[in-house]
């Protein structure tokens, strides 16, 4: 199992589409281990976009993602990195595949509604920077057997 750390962007919690995004990742069989509210601040999305910090659209991205309330999400199951990414589609919303969040809510390249880490490391870094080890919780569900073999886990 990996874990991922999401992110609703302040586009998906001004236009009200928190519960949409949400019930996509439960549908699809994720598991939810850590969920809050919380403001980026700007001392947060350098942290969070140091990749990105010294690109011409950084100034952009970080008004926009300071602007009000994301919801930060770490959310577990097997592969739930590329899973994830699959299901958010690509950066652009007027590129991306109906079906894909982002191809099917949005129509922008800047406020494209979510973030998911992009890999593996990413993940490892991004989860601390929203999440103590406490406010991460391990639980069993009953449903878990039904969503993937053993072997797959
Ligand atoms: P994240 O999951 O948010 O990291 O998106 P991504 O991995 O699909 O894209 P990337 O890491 O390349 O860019 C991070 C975020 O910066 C994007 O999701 C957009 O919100 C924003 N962004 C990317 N490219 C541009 C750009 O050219 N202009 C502007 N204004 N914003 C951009
Ligand atoms: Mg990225």
């Amino acid at each position: 199992n990996e874990r991922s750390l999401i992110l609703f962007k302040p586009d998906a919690v001004q236009r009200r589409l928190c519960g949409e995004l949400l019930s996509r990742i439960e549908k699809r069989g994720l598991k939810i281990v850590g969920l809050k509210m919380l403001m980026v601040t700007k001392e947060l999305s350098a942290q969070h976009y140091a990749e990105h910090v010294e690109k011409p659209f950084y100034p952009l991205l970080e008004e926009f993602i300071t602007s009000g309330p994301v919801v930060a999400l770490v959310v577990e199951g097997p592969e739930a990195i590329s899973v994830m990414r699959t299901m958010m589609g690509s950066t652009n919303g007027r590129e991306s595949d109906l079906g894909t969040i982002r191809g099917d809510f949005g129509l922008s390249r800047q406020m494209n509604l979510i973030h998911g880490s992009d890999g593996p490391e990413a993940a490892a870094r991004e989860i601390p920077i929203y999440f103590r080890p406490e406010e991460l919780i391990e639980y069993e569900t009953t449903l878990a057997g039904w969503v993937c073999a053993d072997d797959e886990k």
